[in-house]
């Protein structure tokens, strides 16, 4: 099965080994004018982006850690895969802008780009699609485990757990030094999600299961199995297919964000892929992350008309009140999410298309889209509407159900995760995560007897 294309993703250490280190030609000096105690620190420069201080020999050097909660200033790693720069909206996947992928490949052909490192040619893609058209089928038993499940469990539980449970099944592509077991691993995960992701939305709602078919395409399979029923013949939407392949290309990879360094951390104890990208998914789950875009309809569903919009902003720029709009503003972006720009034009043209645009959740999104645009608070801070605010409203209008939002998000992101994972697991440079703190409770103290205590 391996061509040569598919060896990049097996080998993984032939994309990073055989990459010439940065040449590192200059160093920071830091001072600790506490104790006078200097030491210089080598800078690595990146092909492209801000440059890293090599900060690993910081205590033994000068006794001190950093501290950056949440990681926003420190680079975890070297990746070969995603690049941002949110100051210039930019985002290429291998260094392909996102527009271009989004105007002219699809789905499949950009998670063998994340995976492998090259576009493939026709062989490398057919060989590709064959592979992930084997693995759709999930194990009869793991049906089993899915109908356990109460029916008003959140599809999102049950895809943290169904998922995570794949391990049980998949013994024979557990041994993560392996790199065939690496590549089975992430074809099964790639191929399996939107089964297991249309059969948590079919237990919930007491339909029966619909099998993977797979004279169907990644996406269309996916929407076959969710709204198709075995009583009558079912034609998948053109109009859905194509802003869903839109979503997914947009949502398949996203640098080191929340899910991803979830997986990252995860997989850096040795854990099994399948446990991985199950701690991926329930990170995801986070509404100030992928489940923003339930959230955002959410919103637009509790503010109920235009004339309410005012007092939501208000509550959003109220320092005492925690509430955010949801949709809006980014970790990196603080220009403009480049995937918002692109799904924005999408999502115009298909709440025309579906003659939907004038639904008043729809009037609603876009007055509140305009009064944010012109109000100083969110103009100062660089809140535009990003990615989540956008796809809520596409899969809103194609009549997803609402809790299947975030999983649309998962679905997209596995091969972000799996493609991720893989190059950690050939970066010479990884070990297990483990931050340090800042201590800040009582240094010390005797324990006392109960009866002795004040
Ligand atoms: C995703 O990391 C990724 O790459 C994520 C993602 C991916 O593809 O993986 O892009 C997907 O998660 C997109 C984001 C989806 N989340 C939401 O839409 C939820 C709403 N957004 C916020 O929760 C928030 O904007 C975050 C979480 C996205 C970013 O939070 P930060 O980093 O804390 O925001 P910030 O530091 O830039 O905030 C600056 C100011 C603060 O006010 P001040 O203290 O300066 O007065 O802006 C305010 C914030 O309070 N602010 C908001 C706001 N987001 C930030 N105020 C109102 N509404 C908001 N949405």
């Amino acid at each position: 099965m391996q061509d040569s294309g598919l060896k990049l993703f097996i080998m993984g250490k032939s994309k990073l080994q055989s990459r010439e280190e940065p040449v590192v030609d200059n160093t920071v000096t830091i001072t600790n004018n506490r104790t006078g105690q200097q030491a210089d620190f080598d800078i690595i420069d990146p092909t492209v982006g801000l440059s890293s201080i090599d900060v690993r020999q910081l205590s033994s050097k000068l006794g001190l850690f950093t501290y950056d909660p949440g990681f926003h200033a420190t680079a975890s790693c070297k990746s070969d895969i995603t690049y941002i720069d949110g100051d210039a909206g930019i985002l290429r996947y291998r260094g392909y802008p996102i527009e271009q992928l989004a105007d002219h490949s699809n789905y499949m052909e950009v998670s063998y780009l994340l995976m492998y490192g090259e576009l493939p040619d026709d062989s490398q893609y057919q060989n590709f699609i064959g592979s992930i058209k084997n693995h759709t089928i999930v194990h009869e038993s793991l049906m089993q485990f899915i109908t356990g499940f109460h029916n008003d469990a959140h599809p999102m539980a049950i895809m943290v757990g169904v998922v995570g449970a794949l391990s049980a099944f998949y013994h024979d592509s557990l041994d993560i030094t392996n790199p065939e077991h690496r590549e089975l691993s992430a074809h099964r995960l790639l191929a399996k999600m939107p089964t297991i992701a249309a059969l948590s939305f079919r237990h919930a709602n007491g339909h029966p299961p619909i099998y993977p078919c797979n004279d169907l395409g990644y996406i269309e399979n996916f929407l076959n199995m969710m709204f198709s029923y075995p009583t009558e013949s079912y034609q998948v939407s053109r109009v859905a297919a194509r802003a869903m392949e839109l979503i997914f290309i947009l949502h398949a990879d996203h640098e080191q964000n929340a899910s991803t360094s979830t997986v990252r951390l995860a997989s850096s104890s040795g854990a099994n892929p399948f446990a991985c990208i199950a701690a991926g998914i329930a990170s995801l789950w986070g509404p100030a992350h992928g489940g923003a875009n339930e959230a955002v309809i959410r919103m637009l569903e509790e503010i109920k008309d235009p004339s309410e919009i005012s007092k939501f902003i208000d509550r959003a720029k109220d320092k005492n009140d925690s509430y955010r709009l949801m949709g809006f503003g980014h970790r990196i972006y603080k220009n403009h999410d480049p995937r918002a720009t692109i799904i924005r034009r999408a999502c115009n043209e298909l709440l025309q298309e579906l003659d939907t645009i004038n639904q008043p959740l729809f009037e609603i999104a876009k007055e509140l889209e305009r009064i944010a645009l012109e109000d100083e608070y969110f103009i100062e801070r660089n809140l535009y509407p990003n990615v989540d605010f956008y796809s809520g409203i596409i899969l809103k209008a194609l009549e997803m159900p609402l809790n299947m939002f975030t999983v649309v998000f998962t679905m997209a992101r596995t091969v972000g995760w799996i493609s991720q994972w893989a190059e950690m697991m050939t970066d010479q440079d990884q070990r297990i995560g483990r931050p340090r703190q800042l201590y800040m409770g009582i240094e010390k103290r005797d324990y006392v007897a109960m009866d002795k205590r004040d």
